[in-house]
């Protein structure tokens, strides 16, 4: 029997309808609400792209692509189950993967059609080579620094934007001369090797505490060298998602530096985080008050408003679970709790509304920094749980401080602050939180889970 379709406008269908779904995906995990479809939606166009590229006629023998499907497989689904607190690092892994394939596509194509590659051919190709390259050790080196296994402190030295500067200018222009004279083979390694180097250079003197923005940036050089990897192909599938990965790594860049007032040239170039005011467990002089879990959960039951702020350290903690029985045992006596939430607290953007949509907490008891910011003098308690940098006051007082502009959760002008962290370390910008030493604030020293947990208790009578 004839197919009523030939395989190749199956295969043009398939590509259009994942290219649909790549759109919907990027629009639905937009709000928290429609966030579980987009994911669905993503991962339905992605089989659909392999399996309409697996129709393709151009493969001649499967047995590659069995072996490449069960090494990636090997390989991917491990890295699917890393903690949340991991996912940065993973995510950096996967650009390494991507840009990576990304390069060895863009030089079996290039020697394939070399010598005498046509000029947009060339041009395209080159820019898929520099980026694709320069992403792979870029992602491999802001990897190695959010796991700890280099070190997160800039590294810097005299010159060194300008030799920066200088590798990239060197191999644009070689990437320029082989496109007027496509016959010189030979400077090709050149455009693979150089970005290469500059990946590596391009992140060392950027410090730890900027490697998340740094990341999404380096998600869209790699979306931006898959959607050059497309007009090689001639594959309108990865020029759009290419396109839609290069956009929204760009818009996520430019929206975390805002959320932390620093400019997009400070976070590349600024060697934020150089220097550590006070070292995580360092020793600090000046008294402040601390409070056990029997006299915080006695404060929050003669409260009528409380604002929890959430941070980092709930994350590691994994305390969002505990925090939720807070909350229910909190309503559950009149009281009104809601969660202010910063927009880079945490590690990654979204970090909270995912942890605390994971433990069931309603979606509209979550607000955003403006939100929450003006109910803060009317609050009677502001908990804040493994949060530092986003709450410190300096960041509007102090004009010396790195995180000076810095837009922040007003939880000092509640009418009793309590905080929940295991010591007096500083948060990731390495500074100290004038906000500990406030007269109205007290310190609830201990792991973010277990204290929670103990308030929890108390509250409930020893019942928990
Ligand atoms: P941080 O300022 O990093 O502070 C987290 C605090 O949690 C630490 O001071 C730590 O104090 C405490 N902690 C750690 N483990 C804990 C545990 N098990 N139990 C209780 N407390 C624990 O966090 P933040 O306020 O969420 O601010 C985020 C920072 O990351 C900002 O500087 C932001 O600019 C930066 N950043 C974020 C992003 C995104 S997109 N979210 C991107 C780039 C940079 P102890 O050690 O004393 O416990």
């Amino acid at each position: 029997m004839t197919s009523f379709l030939g395989t190749d406008t199956i295969i043009e269908i398939t590509y259009l309808i994942a290219t649909a779904l790549f759109i919907l995906s990027l629009k639905w995990m937009s709000s928290p609400t429609t966030a579980r479809h987009g994911v669905w939606a993503g991962e339905a166009g992605m089989l659909l792209a392999i399996a309409g590229t697996l129709l393709n006629r151009g493969i001649v023998d499967y047995k590659w692509v069995v072996i490449a499907l069960v090494l990636g497989t090997i390989i991917g689904v491990p890295l699917g189950k890393v903690q949340m607190t991991a996912v940065p690092q993973r995510t950096a892994l996967s650009h390494a993967f991507g840009a990576l394939c990304v390069t060895l596509v863009g030089t079996a194509e290039f020697y394939l059609r070399a010598p005498g590659v046509p000029k947009f051919m060339m041009s395209v190709l080159s820019m898929e080579v520099i980026l694709g390259s320069l992403t792979f050790t870029g992602s491999l080196m802001a990897a190695g620094k959010l796991q700890e296994v280099l070190p997160q402190r800039p590294i810097t030295f005299k010159g060194q934007n300008f030799v920066n500067l200088g590798m990239m200018v060197v191999a644009v222009g070689v990437a320029v001369v082989l496109v007027l004279h496509p016959d010189r083979m030979y400077l090709f390694p050149a455009i693979l090797a150089i970005p290469l180097l500059f990946g590596v250079m391009m992140i060392i003197p950027i410090g730890g505490a900027d490697m998340p923005t740094v990341i999404s940036l380096l998600n869209s050089y790699a979306g931006l060298s898959a959607a050059a990897m497309g007009f090689v192909l001639n594959s309108k599938l990865l020029i759009v998602a290419g396109a839609l990965d290069g956009a929204s790594g760009l818009i996520l860049s430019v929206n975390m530096s805002k959320a932390m007032n620093r400019s997009f040239s400070n976070v590349l170039f600024g060697a934020f985080g150089q220097e550590a005011a006070v070292g995580k467990g360092g020793k600090e002089e000046r008294p402040v008050r601390s409070a056990t879990p029997e006299e915080a959960a006695g404060i929050l039951a003669v409260a009528s408003k409380v604002v929890i702020v959430p941070g980092y350290g709930m994350a590691v903690a994994q305390a969002q679970h505990k925090v939720r029985e807070l909350y229910d045992i909190l309503t559950k006596r009149g009281i009104d709790v809601k969660f202010g939430i910063h927009p880079v607290a945490g590690r990654m953007p979204g970090h909270m509304n995912v942890l605390l949509a994971e433990a069931d907490i309603p979606y509209d008891k979550l607000l955003d920094m403006d939100e929450i910011n003006g109910d803060f003098p009317q609050t009677d308690v502001a908990l804040i749980i493994g949060a530092n940098d986003v709450t410190n006051p300096a960041a509007r007082t102090d004009s010396s401080s790195p995180i000076f502009g810095m837009p922040i959760l007003d939880v000092d002008k509640a009418r009793t602050v309590m905080v929940i962290k295991r010591s007096m370390g500083a948060g990731f910008a390495g500074i100290e939180n004038p906000l500990y030493y406030m007269d109205k604030t007290l310190m609830l020293f201990g792991d973010a889970k277990s204290f929670v947990g103990s308030i929890v208790r108390e509250l409930s009578g020893g019942h928990s």
